[in-house]
């Protein structure tokens, strides 16, 4: 083929596919290709293998890099370290390069999710890239502040620099973003106070629609204009006040502010139809006070709503009632006092209810038990005097988890709860006032998740029923006065199928035996055994060596006597082993060095002899781990005598 030939196909092929193709073999912007050959040269790793395919000088055909059709100009890099077809993590380890900045014609900035990119946002990053609309630097390892300048981008719509480690505080000039519909902050280290301007994140012109008078001066521009929907600061060190302007939020759907170090009252909403769309709103984990506000009934959209861990106190507003949509409702670790206002009985959408840790009064409002879709309720640790679980509880048709710990409750552990519509999955009834047995139909509870009677004063032993729950994963007990034997907590001998069981608390009660069991039974599966402050007998079964998932077992303060089992060397995880206080004799085996794990080691008060096995991690613990025993020496103890 001649030269004029190949022209005419390159020519067709222009034709044929459109401009597009034109630019296959154009260099792009001279500029642009500085600050993305700058970007690349910022990056030591990329185990996606993309930047190692940005040769040459096309780098709108370069892979995350979109060019606007009729010009060379880049507007968009899209390089996330999730590729989304398959969700597969990569790597990019180095500093993102201020050259970035030379990319003047960028829309769109993606770089979520690179774990391994340092360095700082560009302080000019604003004055730069005017046309930004979307800037995604989350999910890196960042430092620094959030640039001022960034509240000069008028197009800005979505800023993501969430789980970061920035630092400094948030600029007050974000406030003038008016298009920003999404402001995501969460998991860095951000101090100082809510800027005011955050709540002129807000679509004036709608505002004013409420104004008869200026309905006819609605610009055609209204849809275009934005209004802040999500606004996301939690988890970082913001102090101060929440600025009550953001009640203008007009368009706020989303609203995190948790786990920050924020006092003063919830200050919104001021009125009826403010924050109307607020669906979404985490407080906890501040030092709010003060009541929460009647007004808060008008944020009729809410769905999910956490108050949890504040200073907050007073009663419970009745225009709680309103809340129709509320679906999850936190409020436990605060103050609040008073009844329950019977207007909850309205929250016929209600699944989650966690009242836990305050200072509510009984008795509960009947009205409760119209609360059809509740799952979960959490009454725990308040002055409630219930003295009985209320009846109608068992009617409650969608409850599966109880839990009413510390609430007053007497007597037998009740049989209504043999009945409740709902199968039960969670039962807490720890810390009351329970005497008596555990009832056998314990055992017919056939989706028994986790059982807690801690705390209590029950005196019978644990019924052979038990056995049968095979969902059961948590066991807690401790703390009553439970005799006979542990038999029935390792359930019958089974295959390999392994047992449910993961902790098991029966410590601090009266059992006497059923230690051969461990192991032996189906139950292997077990991360957390403690059977301590017991009065146990007998010799450790080598079928102990079957918990290979165990972290933390404690059998201190019982009768047990015989030699450390060799066994033990075998449950590599441990990281907790407690047997200080029981008659356990001969040497500590060489094998403990293999417990690598182990933190916490307590073998005191015992009859052990002989040397320590010398090395990590026996030799690094306290002499107070060894003492009182009949001869044990070399580190951390004196020296063995020759
Ligand atoms: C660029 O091309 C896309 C897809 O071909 C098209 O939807 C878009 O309108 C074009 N933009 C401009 C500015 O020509
Ligand atoms: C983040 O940067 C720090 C140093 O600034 C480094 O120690 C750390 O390993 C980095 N984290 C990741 C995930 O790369
Ligand atoms: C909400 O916006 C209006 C109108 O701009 C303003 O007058 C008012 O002071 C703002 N409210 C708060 C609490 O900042
Ligand atoms: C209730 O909230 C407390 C504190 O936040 C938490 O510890 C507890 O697990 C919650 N209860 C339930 C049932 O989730
Ligand atoms: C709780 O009930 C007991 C008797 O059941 C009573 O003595 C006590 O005064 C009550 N406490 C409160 C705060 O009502
Ligand atoms: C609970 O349900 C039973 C039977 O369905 C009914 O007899 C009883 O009145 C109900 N109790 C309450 C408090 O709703
Ligand atoms: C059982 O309840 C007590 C509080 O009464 C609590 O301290 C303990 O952690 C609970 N056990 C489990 C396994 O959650
Ligand atoms: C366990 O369940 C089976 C079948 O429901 C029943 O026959 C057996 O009696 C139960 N065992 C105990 C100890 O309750
Ligand atoms: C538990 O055992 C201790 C010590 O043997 C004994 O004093 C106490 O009476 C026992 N308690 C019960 C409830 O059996
Ligand atoms: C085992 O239970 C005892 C008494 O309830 C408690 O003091 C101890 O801390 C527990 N051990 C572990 C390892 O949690």
């Amino acid at each position: 083929m001649d030269y004029q030939l190949l022209q005419i196909v390159a020519l067709m092929t222009v034709i044929a596919f459109g401009g597009h193709m034109r630019k296959t073999t154009e260099a792009c912007s001279s500029h642009d290709l500085e600050g993305l050959i700058g970007f690349k040269n910022g990056i030591q790793v990329d185990t996606s293998g993309r930047l190692a395919k940005w040769v040459g000088k096309s780098c709108c055909e370069w892979e995350g890099i979109v060019c606007e059709n009729a010009t060379t100009r880049v507007t968009q890099i899209h390089l996330p370290g999730f590729i989304d077809k398959d969700m597969f993590q990569t790597q990019m380890v180095g500093q993102l390069s201020p050259s970035i900045t030379l990319l003047t014609s960028l829309e769109i900035l993606d770089l979520g999710g690179l774990v391994g990119l340092s360095g700082t946002i560009p302080q000019t990053l604003g004055l730069q890239l005017p046309n930004l609309q979307k800037l995604y630097l989350y999910g890196n390892n960042l430092t620094g502040p959030v640039p001022e300048s960034i509240g000069d981008l008028p197009n800005l719509e979505e800023l993501a620099l969430h789980q970061n480690r920035i630092s400094g505080s948030i600029p007050s000039s974000l406030g003038s973003l008016k298009n920003l519909r999404s402001l995501l902050l969460y998991s860095n280290q951000i101090s100082g106070t809510i800027p005011l301007s955050l709540g002129n994140l807000t679509n004036l012109i709608e505002l004013d629609a409420h104004d008869n008078a200026l309905m006819g001066h609605i610009p055609n521009s209204i849809d275009q204009m934005q209004a802040l929907e999500k606004l996301d600061l939690s988890s970082n060190l913001l102090s101060g006040e929440i600025p009550s302007s953001l009640t203008n939020l007009t368009a706020i759907s989303v609203l995190y502010m948790d786990t920050n170090i924020l006092e003063g009252t919830i200050p919104f909403p001021s009125r009826s139809g403010e924050m109307a769309s607020l669906s979404f709103l985490r407080l906890h984990s501040n030092h709010l006070n003060g009541n929460i506000p009647s007004s808060f009934g008008y944020l009729v959209s809410l769905q999910r709503a956490s108050l949890s861990n504040n200073k907050l106190e007073g009663a419970l507003p009745s225009s709680l009632g309103n809340l129709l949509s509320l679906s999850e409702f936190y409020l436990s670790g605060n103050s609040f006092s008073g009844q329950i206002p019977k207007s909850i009985g309205q929250l016929s959408h209600l699944i989650m209810l966690n009242i836990s840790n305050n200072l509510i009064e009984g008795p509960l409002p009947q009205e409760m038990s119209s609360l059809k879709n509740l799952q979960t309720l959490d009454l725990s640790f308040n002055p409630l005097n219930l003295s009985a679980i209320p009846t109608w509880l068992t009617n409650l048709s969608s409850l599966s988890r109880i839990y009413i710990a510390g609430c007053g409750i007497q007597g037998q552990i009740p049989n209504i709860l043999q009945r409740t519509e709902s199968p039960i999955q969670e039962l807490d009834l720890s810390g009351n006032l329970l005497s008596g047995t555990i009832p056998s139909w314990i055992g017919s509870l056939s989706q028994l998740y986790l059982l807690n009677l801690s705390r209590n004063s029950l005196d019978s032993n644990i019924p052979d029923s038990v056995t049968n729950l095979s969902d059961l994963a948590v066991l807690d007990l401790h703390s009553n006065k439970l005799t006979g034997s542990v038999t029935g907590a390792f359930g019958p001998e089974q295959g390999t199928s392994g047992g449910s069981l993961t902790y098991i608390d029966l410590s601090d009660n009266n059992f006497s035996s059923g230690v051969e069991a461990i192991g032996v039974g189906g139950q292997v599966n077990i991360q957390y055994l403690n059977l301590s402050h017991n009065l146990l007998k007998g010799t450790l079964p080598s079928s102990l060596g079957k918990l290979n998932s165990i972290h933390s077992l404690d059998l201190s303060f019982n009768g047990l006597a015989s030699n450390l089992p060799e066994v033990l060397t075998k449950l590599t995880l441990l990281e907790r082993l407690k047997l200080q206080r029981n008659h356990f004799s001969g040497n500590i085996p060489n094998g403990f060095l293999k417990l690598r794990k182990l933190k916490e080691l307590d073998l005191s008060n015992n009859v052990l002899e002989g040397e320590i096995p010398e090395g990590k991690p026996l030799t690094d613990f306290p002499g107070s781990s060894y003492s009182g025993n009949k001869g044990l020496c070399g580190k951390p103890l004196s020296p063995c005598k020759l």
